[in-house]
């Protein structure tokens, strides 16, 4: 399936741009003015304050929205354990810190992953790899979902434990937040941040991404001497507005999905959660299309880092300057006209983990088709493992001509990018049974030689070697192999 830009939005209301403050009122006056938390809000709502950040986190960081809605969040019964045989658990709960995840050093690919054509969202939730601690508030969890039925109308899920950075392969999305409602095609993508109530409705079988941020908050990336203006542009960030559900009749027919410390866990409650009628500030959820993107690369010799296509960034101080929790990055369309270039990534080995996923098309590093990095399917190329192009890739690069070439039409590859060790679930290992076993037997073992030492600096060949031929014992002057 080739993935086109969309040129225009969805049918329903946002509000434009990355970040700052915000707001947004279903019902005309229904934001007190001036005061956030007056004796009496306007038409009887109560106030309640979302805090995505620390109170005193410094003001370019602080995320905090004022909700004015028709009964408080806090308004359930108690949350039970939802059972591990329930057709709403989560397949795969994320492992205790340093449990259960397989931290290996093989680079790891996936065939597409399934449908699920009985699992609504939550239950699709298959937690592939992950790092740290939702309850350390540190780390990430990268899942697959794959949806064949909405979520019940009358039910509402929400992460405790990080913020969810959804890409879409198949399906739309259409996702009633409390703060409003997003549709997000494949192309697209949605932030949801930690705590924030949402139902994920769809009218046919859904599949995608999901990266889990389990501490700080995506961003996007500086520009440098790029300039102002460049890569994601803030103005194609949209924000939805304000839409909200009447629904207070008493008996407890709505149930809550909380993901708490990895666990899922149920609460019935006598009225839906999406009644926010009106609400203003920093914290909120988004959504952009990727085909808006405005890569940026060479126009004389090489390529930049892929750091160059960047689209959100997740820093992590404790890591040093310059260092990601988690990037998101995109392979979008675009042209090579790079002279006496190897077009192709470089090979390369990263102390940061690159998890890949193809939304469709097909990636110009990597063979496509059946037992290639197909759409659906996904990579995982781990703190210092080699990768780089397959050898048909190799080959077929440093041959040919180097004309302008417009690569990954109609394609979109994508990598979440970690300064992490990424470890790897059963689900994701074993469960799941889409791990090409022979990965690298087909992409670099048969990688050829095409060593040829100069005449000029003649070193030792193994014949020559077992020959005694300028054994240093018998004074001959040789080099030393390179
Ligand atoms: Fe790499």
């Amino acid at each position: 399936m080739p993935v086109t830009p969309f040129k225009v939005t969805d049918n329903y209301r946002y509000l434009n741009g990355f970040g700052g403050y915000k707001e947004s009122e279903a019902v005309d006056g229904a934001l007190p003015l001036a005061a956030n938390s007056p004796q009496k809000c306007p038409y009887g709502l109560y106030n309640e304050k979302l805090s995505g950040t620390a109170f005193t986190a410094p003001r370019d960081e602080n995320k905090q929205t004022w909700l004015y809605r028709i009964l408080p969040s806090a308004s359930h019964q108690n949350f039970q354990p939802v059972p591990a045989e329930s057709s709403q658990s989560l397949t795969s709960p994320t492992p205790e810190f340093g449990k259960h995840f397989n931290a290996i050093p093989n680079q790891l690919r996936w065939d597409p992953f399934d449908f699920d054509e009985k699992s609504t969202w939550i239950h699709s939730l298959h937690l592939v790899a992950g790092a740290g601690d939702p309850q350390m508030k540190q780390g990430l969890g990268i899942y697959i979902y794959a949806a064949g039925t909405s979520m019940p109308e009358k039910s509402a899920f929400y992460s405790a434990d990080g913020d969810f950075l959804i890409v879409p392969q198949h399906g739309t999305l259409d996702i009633r937040t409390e703060l409003g409602r997003l549709l997000v095609r494949p192309n697209e993508i949605a932030v949801i941040p930690r705590g924030i109530r949402y139902n994920v409705s769809h009218t046919e079988p859904v599949r995608g991404y999901i990266l889990e941020l389990y501490q700080g908050a995506f961003q996007l990336p500086e520009l440098g001497p790029i300039g102002s203006n460049g890569l994601a542009n803030a103005r194609d960030f949209q924000t939805p507005v304000a839409d909200f559900i009447e629904d207070f009749s008493g008996d407890n027919t709505w149930t809550l999905y909380a993901k708490f410390g990895g666990n899922l866990f149920s609460a019935q409650q006598n009225h839906t959660p999406f009644d926010v009628v009106a609400w203003h500030g920093t914290f909120y959820p988004y959504k952009y299309d990727l085909g808006r993107f405005n890569p940026v690369g060479s126009i004389s010799y090489d390529h930049p880092d892929p750091s160059i296509f960047t689209v959100l960034s997740a820093p992590s101080h404790a890591h040093g300057h310059g260092t990601a929790v988690a990037d998101f990055v995109i392979f979008p369309p675009r042209w090579l006209v790079a002279e006496n270039t190897f077009r192709p990534p470089w090979y390369h080995r990263n102390t940061m983990s690159e998890f890949m996923g193809l939304i469709g098309g097909s990636y110009d590093a990597k063979g496509a088709g059946k037992g290639g990095f197909q759409p659906a399917g996904a990579s995982l190329h781990n703190t210092m493992s080699g990768h780089g192009p397959d050898m048909q890739t190799f080959e077929k690069a440093s041959n040919g001509d180097l004309p302008p070439a417009k690569v990954g039409e109609g394609s979109m590859a994508f990598m979440f990018e970690s300064c992490l060790m990424l470890g790897v679930t059963e689900w994701g290992l074993k469960t799941c049974a889409k791990v090409q076993e022979s990965y690298n037997e087909h992409s670099w073992e048969p990688l050829k030689v095409h060593w040829k030492r100069p005449e000029s600096e003649r070193g030792l060949s193994g014949r020559e070697k077992r020959n005694g031929v300028g054994d240093a014992r018998d004074g001959s002057s040789v080099h030393d192999i390179k």
